[in-house]
């Protein structure tokens, strides 16, 4: 994908890619605007040791159309927009370089807000804060919402709930066997919710600080020794929880489960992979409404954050599903197009609006 590249609607291609250099701090960040036709672009920081000058460019132009997709999805009155700082985060990051990233963004005047991604954390946020009013994901004591992966998790329950309701005819997991990859931050509240609501839960991480913790907090979990086993075993859900790509030409021959649903970002290998999955029968919840929950809580930082309000919306992420399991079956087309027909109405319809002269 090229800066100047799009599909030919008028909502869609970046409006801005802004390259920033503080040689003293040795910073240097991309930041990418694909879309504020719904309000100022939204979207996270990737502090990362990309190979070349390409590959940072690259990922931040896909990372911010994706931004662009979710927060529209979401129903969020926010563009899309990333940002990719190019380093190695142990090694490279500092307070001066968080800073001097913190200005260049204060420099975009609340085109562009950002949050935390691969690399960096909540305390960074809090340092960037230092430079900018445009940053969201910052610590409770310092007025931010914290810890996004709580309701990143309760929106992927949500999603699970709809998908659930639209294959077996009733919402609740109870008695379903759901395959958790990845005990991280998301999987692990995910794993509460499923108990809770009488699931049945098979996980499998590689951290063995995570295997503990299912032990002692909830030993009720079956743990496997691997992802394969954890696809090829009796599960209901598959909900990959880890990193992307976990849907590819390996694992889908051997999926047992009718439905996937999980908040990694990216799940699908490449987009031949969701014809693969329709055509084994297996209902796909694409990962970008799914794992909205997370920039919902950041989202609701803008406004001074509120949980119970953030909460609400996430909840939304159910009514979101059953709507384009809806349009889906209404166009006969995988519900991952149907989530990017929605998207991109929004944009168009409501970006449009803009039009309308205020005098
Ligand atoms: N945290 C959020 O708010 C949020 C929001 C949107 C999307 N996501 C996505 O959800 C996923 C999980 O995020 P997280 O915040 O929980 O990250 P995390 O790093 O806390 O958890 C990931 C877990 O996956 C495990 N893992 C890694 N490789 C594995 C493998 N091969 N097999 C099994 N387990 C493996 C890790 O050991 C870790 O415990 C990521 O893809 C992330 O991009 C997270």
């Amino acid at each position: 994908m090229g800066v100047f590249d799009t599909d030919g609607s008028e909502a869609t291609g970046h409006e801005q890619v802004v390259f920033c250099q503080d040689r003293t701090s040795g910073l240097k960040a991309i930041i990418g605007i694909y879309s504020t036709a719904l309000g100022p672009a939204l979207g996270g920081t990737r502090f990362y040791p990309y190979e070349s000058e390409e590959a940072a460019l690259a990922d931040v132009l896909k990372l911010s159309r994706g931004m662009a997709y979710k927060n529209s999805l979401a129903g969020l009155d926010l563009g899309g927009g990333k940002a990719v700082i190019w380093g190695d985060p142990v090694r490279d990051k500092s307070e001066a370089l968080l800073r001097a990233y913190g200005r260049f963004v204060e420099s975009l005047r609340g085109r562009y807000y950002t949050a935390c991604d691969v690399g960096t954390y909540v305390p960074d946020m809090d340092v960037v804060s230092r430079e900018t009013r445009y940053v969201t994901g910052r610590s409770v004591q310092n007025g931010g919402a914290g810890d996004s992966s709580v309701l990143t998790a309760w929106g992927v329950f949500q999603g699970m709930r709809a998908a659930a309701e639209h294959t077996w005819g009733s919402p609740s997991l109870s008695g379903r066997t759901v395959g958790i990859a990845g005990l991280g931050k998301v999987g692990k509240y995910l794993a509460g919710h499923l108990i809770g609501d009488g699931a049945t839960v098979v996980a499998t991480d590689v951290n063995p600080l995570a295997l503990e913790w299912a032990r002692t907090t909830h030993p009720e979990i079956q743990i496997v020794a691997d992802t394969q086993t954890l696809i090829a075993s009796d599960i209901d859900v598959y909900a990959p929880c880890a990193l992307g790509g976990a849907l590819n030409d390996d694992t889908v021959p051997v999926l047992r489960a009718k439905v996937v649903a999980g908040g990694a970002n990216n799940q699908l290998a490449h987009p031949g992979i969701g014809k693969m999955l329709e055509d084994e029968g297996i209902l796909y919840i694409p990962d970008y409404l799914l794992n909205a929950g997370g920039v919902i809580q950041v989202a609701d930082e803008i406004q001074g954050f509120d949980f119970e309000r953030a909460k609400l919306r996430a909840t939304g992420i159910f009514d979101t599903t059953r709507r384009i399991l809806q349009l889906a079956g209404d166009e006969g087309v995988p519900p991952a197009v149907a989530a990017d027909r929605l998207a991109e109405r929004r944009m168009a319809e409501v970006g449009r609006l803009r039009s309308i002269y205020l005098g």
